[in-house]
């Protein structure tokens, strides 16, 4: 415990403290750390004094329990720990920093701290001037892809109920259950649900059921948001999937479908088991206007690199049934 948080405190306590700030170099520190995290080199240049005596000030202080360091790479960086003093040694504090406020050398501090701050500042806005061709590759390799993802999802209103209608694996189910109150995810093949289930087993809040698309097994108005990604070209009446879509919503509750534009590409169709060469998004629109859908819009979703299958859009609307 160092020996400005001991208690009870030390008799000679307070000749402690007052010896401590009786010299105009620590206050210097003082005043400038009280605001800022600065390293040696920092303080040197700010203050104008050679390492060897800012060093012993800042060990006169670090070990009184005034400040504290931590490492960062090569560096050490200092802080004041005021906060953790006790109160009377605050007022002491508080009284010298008033004190040597109008002091000239305290204003030069200060007026080269803010040069430093902004020397600091530019190093950054260099960096970026170089950088921006460069950010996109960076920014993956450095830090990955997913927490930009996490950080919208986290936009979504957390007393929210989300229906994934035609779940799959549960892909989307998994990756939304932490943002909102309930997921609902609903599919008619055992084998998906199945791989949902292992997908999804440490999230309580992700509610499975087995069903249909055309008929729903959520109760009217149970939702807050429908999903129905990469799902319409599988069901030979798209318009029942629609209107069961529009039942299970609250009135202004938000439907997200996700499908294949139209193509000619019957080889893919078959391959994988589909209805039709995609959904015509105008049809679709219409088709949610008629069930009670409002807003209904349509963006084509730029494609990905690399992608083998036809290209995809997303259409939106707003429940008022
Ligand atoms: C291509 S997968 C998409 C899964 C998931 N939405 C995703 O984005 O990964 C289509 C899913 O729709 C389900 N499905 C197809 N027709 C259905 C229907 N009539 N009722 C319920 N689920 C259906 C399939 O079992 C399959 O899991």
């Amino acid at each position: 415990m160092d020996r400005m948080t001991q208690a009870p405190p030390q008799p000679d306590a307070m000749l402690a403290w007052m010896e401590c700030l009786s010299d105009p170099t620590r206050l210097r520190l003082l005043r400038l750390l009280e605001r800022n995290e600065l390293g040696v080199a920092e303080l040197c240049d700010v203050l104008q004094l050679p390492q060897s005596s800012v060093s012993r000030h800042l060990k006169v202080l670090s070990d009184q329990g005034w400040a504290r360091s931590r490492r960062q790479g090569t560096n050490n960086l200092y802080r004041t720990v005021l906060d953790e003093l006790e109160p009377a040694a605050r007022r002491l504090w508080v009284l010298a920093r008033e004190q040597t406020a109008p002091w000239a050398t305290a204003r030069q501090d200060e007026q080269r701290l803010t040069q430093l701050l902004r020397d600091k500042q530019s190093d950054s806005q260099a960096f970026f001037a170089t950088a921006a061709a460069r950010w996109d590759r960076l920014r993956d390799e450095l830090y990955g892809r997913g927490f930009a993802r996490s950080a919208m999802l986290a936009l979504l209103p957390s007393d929210w109920v989300v229906a994934d209608l035609a779940c799959g694996t549960g892909q989307v189910s998994a990756e939304i259950a932490n943002c909102v109150r309930q997921v609902i995810a609903v599919d008619n093949s055992a084998a998906m649900l199945k791989a949902a289930k292992r997908r999804t087993a440490e999230m309580p809040n992700v509610d499975l059921r087995r069903g249909d698309l055309e008929a729903l097994p959520i109760e009217a108005g149970e939702c807050d948001a429908a999903l129905l990604l990469l799902a319409l070209t599988y069901v030979p009446d798209p318009e029942a999937v629609v209107k069961e879509m529009s039942r299970v919503l609250k009135p202004g509750g938000r439907a997200v479908i996700v499908d294949l534009e139209r193509h000619d590409r019957e080889d893919f169709r078959m391959e994988m088991g589909q209805q039709h060469c995609g959904i015509d998004p105008t049809n679709l629109e219409k088709l949610m206007r008629d069930a009670g859908f409002s807003q209904a819009s349509t963006r084509p979703l730029a494609p990905e690199p690399n992608i083998k299958g036809p290209a995809l859009f997303l259409t939106t609307g707003t429940a008022h049934n």
